[in-house]
């Protein structure tokens, strides 16, 4: 069994609409469960839209239950479980934090490629870069034309000591849609084929 999280220590930058696209993609693979930390409970919401979405999602505000669901889904055979994290649970429950990024065989840390969600994210990527994590920055929301969004992308690795995915997720609005809809209604043909490069990424990272 894989776990991979998704970590920041911002909002809106991703984090639930990337791990319901992992959930979705890795669920064609194999058996998949998503754990929502977010007292939002933003996954497990989209769930209760969509009931017949193809994976388990349960929802693990306190370290004990993300500890005692894993035992479980690990029993029941599960191949991947997405971790999908809040911010603040990083400044007010670092033990869980640490703990989270213990447990993941690869940790994604969505971001911005905004010099504000870059500041905001270092004192999150050193204490993966202190665990000696597998982790990768998935930029997010990313405008290719914008110039300080390719400044931020070419800078940002060195300032928070890891590296990024090749494959980055554009600001689309389709991608607005994997709360709602059933799993990845992405008619987009480039963001198919963005997220299709992005996952391969991810089962190589955890292979
Ligand atoms: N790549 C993207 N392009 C456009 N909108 C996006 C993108 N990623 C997320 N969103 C939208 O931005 C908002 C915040 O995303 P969300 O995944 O909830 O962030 P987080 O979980 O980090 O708070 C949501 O309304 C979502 O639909
Ligand atoms: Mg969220």
């Amino acid at each position: 069994m894989k776990i991979i999280s998704v970590l920041g220590a911002k909002g809106g930058t991703g984090k639930s609409t990337l791990s319901l696209i992992l959930a979705a993609s890795l669920s064609k693979k194999g058996k998949v469960a998503l754990l929502d930390c977010d007292i939002q409970l933003t996954c497990v919401s989209a769930k209760k839209v969509n009931p017949d979405l193809p994976y388990e999602v349960v929802s693990t505000p306190l370290l004990k239950d993300v500890l005692s669901e894993g035992e479980r889904l690990e029993s029941e055979g599960v191949d991947w479980i997405i971790i999908d994290t809040n911010p603040r649970s990083f400044l007010e429950d670092p033990k869980r934090t640490k703990k989270i990024i213990q447990l993941s065989d690869l940790c994604l840390l969505p971001c911005r490629p905004a010099p504000r969600d870059i500041r905001a994210t270092l004192e999150l990527s050193e204490r993966i870069v202190a665990e000696k994590a597998n982790a990768r920055i998935v930029w997010t929301f990313v405008q290719p034309r914008v110039r300080a969004h390719k400044e931020s992308i070419k800078q940002a690795p060195a300032l928070l000591g890891i590296k990024p995915l090749k494959t980055v997720i554009k600001q689309r609005i389709c991608y607005q849609d994997v709360f709602d809809e059933p799993p990845l209604p992405i008619w987009n043909l480039d963001a198919k084929n963005e997220l299709r490069k992005l996952i391969k990424e991810v089962i190589k990272l955890t292979s």
